[in-house]
Formats: C-alpha cells, sequence, structure tokens
C-alpha cells in the first residue's frame, strides 16, 4: 500500500522536503496522512487526498496504519514514538531524517545516488529503517563519492565551513539579528568614508563583546562577524560530535567498517561554523591509494551523478560557482578547488559546497520513498 504517514512537514527541513516532494510530483503517487505533534483535528494541506484532518502524531494505532511513516520531527520525536510503534508490531518503513537511529545495525543511512547498493541488499534482507545521513557527510559524498567508490580514498580529512542552518531555523534567525545590530552599532562610521577604519573595528569588537541573553541564546557566543569551531556535543575526548559524525556516517553510508567486510576508511576534521545562511562548504585533503592524473580525477567526479559539478580551478569559475550563494536553493553540489597538493601526487585538495537542507536533509528521504514506491 502508499499510504505515507507525514511527520514535521511544517518545520524548516519539513518544508523544503515538501516543496520537492511537490515539484517531483511525489504526492500522485502516495496516499498522504498528515499528522500533528500540536494540532491534530486542524486541516490538513491541500495535498491529503482522503484524510483531509490532521491525525495526533502520538497515535500509535493512526501511525500504526501506514505503510510508510516519514518523519522530520525530530531526534525527541523518535526516541518516543519509534520504539513503541515497533513494540506495537508496526512493520512498515520508517524514514527519518533525525540523527537518533541513524547508526544502529538495523538501520541504513540513506544517500541512493551513492550507496544504493547497500540499500537494496538491506531491503532484501527485510530492512524498513531509513535514515537520512549528516548533512555534512551527505553533500560530501554527494560531491567526491566517486572516489571513494572507486576505492581510491586511503583517508580523508575535512575543514568544515557550516551554515547557520544545521543548527535551526531559530540560528539563521540569529545571525542575521547580530549583523544587523553590528551594522547599527557603526552605521554613521561606515557612511562616512574618511572615518578611522580601526574605530569601526574598536566599536565591532566591543558590541560583540557585548552581545547576550537572547542575541545569543542559540550560538551562546556572536556569530556574526565571527566563527565557531566547535558543532553539537562535546564528546570527551578531544573531537565533536559533528566530526565524529563524519567518520563513522561516511563509513557506514559507503557499507565500510563495522559489521561489514572491508576496514573503515581513516576521515577525520575540523567542524566550524560560519555566518552562512544554508550551504555547508569543505575543503578536503585526500590522501589517495595511488597518484591518480589530475584529468582522470576530474572526469571520475563529473560522471558521478547527475548533481555534481566540477568547477574549474580558476578564481574566476570559483567565485562565480563555489560559494554558498551560487549554491543555496539549488540541487546543484559543484566540486572545485581540485589539484594535487604540495605533499605529493598522491595528496589531492578539494573544494564542495551543498544546501544542506536539499541534499543534506530532505532529498535523501523523498528518494527513498520513491525507491519503497517502485
Ligand atoms: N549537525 C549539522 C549542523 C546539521 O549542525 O550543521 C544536521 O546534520
Amino acid at each position: 500500500g502508499n499510504l505515507v504517514g507525514l511527520v514535521g512537514w511544517r518545520g524548516m527541513v519539513g518544508s523544503v522536503l515538501m516543496d520537492r516532494m511537490q515539484a517531483e510530483k511525489d504526492f500522485d503517487l502516495i496516499e498522504p496522512v498528515f499528522f500533528s505533534t500540536s494540532n491534530a483535528g486542524g486541516t490538513a494541506p491541500a495535498m491529503a487526498k482522503n484524510e483531509k484532518q490532521l491525525k495526533d502524531a502520538h497515535d500509535i494505532e493512526a501511525l500504526r496504519k501506514c505503510d510508510v511513516i516519514l518523519t522530520c520531527q525530530g531526534g525527541d520525536y523518535t526516541s518516543e514514538v519509534f520504539p513503541k510503534l515497533r513494540a506495537a508490531g508496526w512493520k512498515g518503513h520508517w524514514i527519518d531524517a533525525a540523527s537518533t537511529l541513524r547508526m544502529n545495525d538495523d538501520a541504513v543511512i540513506v544517500l541512493d545516488p551513492v550507496n544504493l547498493p547497500v540499500i537494496q541488499s538491506a531491503l532484501a534482507k527485510g530492512g524498513n529503517n531509513w535514515i537520512g545521513g549528516n548533512c555534512t557527510v551527505s553533500c560530501m559524498l554527494m560531491g567526491v563519492g566517486a572516489l571513494y567508490k572507486a576505492g581510491l580514498v586511503e583517508w580523508m580529512s575535512t575543514q568544515t565551513y557550516q551554515a547557520a542552518s544545521g543548527g535551526g531555523a531559530q540560528h539563521m534567525r540569529e545571525l542575521l539579528t547580530q549583523f544587523g545590530t553590528l551594522n547599527a552599532e557603526v552605521k554613521d562610521l561606515l557612511q562616512d568614508p574618511r572615518s578611522a577604519i580601526l574605530e569601526i573595528d574598536r566599536k565591532v569588537i566591543a558590541k560583540q563583546r557585548a552581545l547576550g541573553g537572547e542575541e545569543v541564546a542559540n550560538f551562546g557566543v556572536p556569530l556574526g562577524g565571527s566563527l565557531i569551531p566547535w558543532i553539537d556535543k562535546d564528546l570527551g575526548n578531544g573531537t565533536s560530535r559533528e566530526e565524529w559524525k563524519g567518520m563513522v556516517e561516511t563509513n557506514k553510508i559507503l557499507g565500510l567498517g563495522e559489521g561489514f567486510e572491508t576496514p573503515a576508511i581513516p576521515v577525520d576534521g575540523f567542524c566550524v561554523r560560519v555566518g552562512a545562511m544554508r550551504c555547508h562548504s569543505q575543503a578536503l585533503t585526500f590522501k589517495l591509494r595511488k597518484d591518480v592524473p589530475l584529468a582522470d580525477v576530474e572526469s571520475m567526479i563529473a560522471a558521478d551523478n547527475a548533481w555534481v559539478k566540477v568547477v574549474p580551478n580558476t578564481k574566476e569559475a570559483t567565485l562565480a560557482d563555489l560559494t554558498p550563494v551560487s549554491v543555496t536553493g539549488t540541487m546543484n553540489i559543484p566540486v572545485g578547488r581540485l589539484r594535487k597538493l604540495a605533499m605529493g601526487p598522491e595528496y589531492l585538495g578539494a573544494f564542495t559546497v551543498g544546501d544542506q537542507l536539499l541534499w543534506g536533509a530532505a532529498e535523501p528521504l523523498r528518494r527513498m520513498l520513491r525507491i519503497l514506491l517502485e
């Protein structure tokens, strides 16, 4: 059956998902049932065919009727509802954006342009838990997955430049509010072309250091005009949870490491929050298993999937096509700055950008739904 329960469709990731599902006419293929955690009984969106009323997202009996449940409601909802639903004997497909279940043995991290064989093998074995990956990891693999598929990667180091949206909608607002506050602080001086830049700088840093309370409620410290080299929890071993995800999720998506035949590939680096809105960028350093000509690397990457675009390693092309501003709202995954590094011919550098709400969150989920509908 095609009864698909949708939970968390009104939030930021959920809204992007709804837009993509409408654009790709996914609703023509399913019977959607809209659930709500706060407004059960309210009116469902226009795409609803039969169930015109919102159902209660905590109503296990109502959820149990669905063949598929697709949730962007977040980790707390998953932790609360998923175990109850499975305990109630529900055998349907659970598709989830939250990280809660990602590393479970019976869950597959879905990114089908990269790991369709892993998905198909799990499906054949009766798998029914399909979890979207960490946004940084998914965007990275959409860009340079070809090198992993070809078995060329000995290790990879990633330095990220992650957008405010990775924290959530409130984080995006907070960033913009901070930019506004800082601008207001020096507006008069900026308008006077003869004003002293060091006076402007002094006023800005004084204002940044004075920001408190509501103005830094989400990030904890100013992000506007600064950066934050720590994302997600402190694991207590010098690594952030976001950095830990980089290695474990990359390997799990590719079917490497624990539970698979081929050992894990080391992936490590630093995850940094910057003042971008919704595109995560990352500078990648690869140690390749052999010296592959750059032209071959470029053509492998370009041929990997329909969305990756190799950006010529020139200033002009980089400024035009390799920034969060150029990528936001598109499905494009540009990979540029491709060059051999000074450390030797097996060392490859690259830079990639991806919309963390599209390939980083919503798109792999709706594509998994499509795979189930085939
Ligand atoms: N953890 C990511 C971030 C977003 O904070 O940017 C979700 O994958």
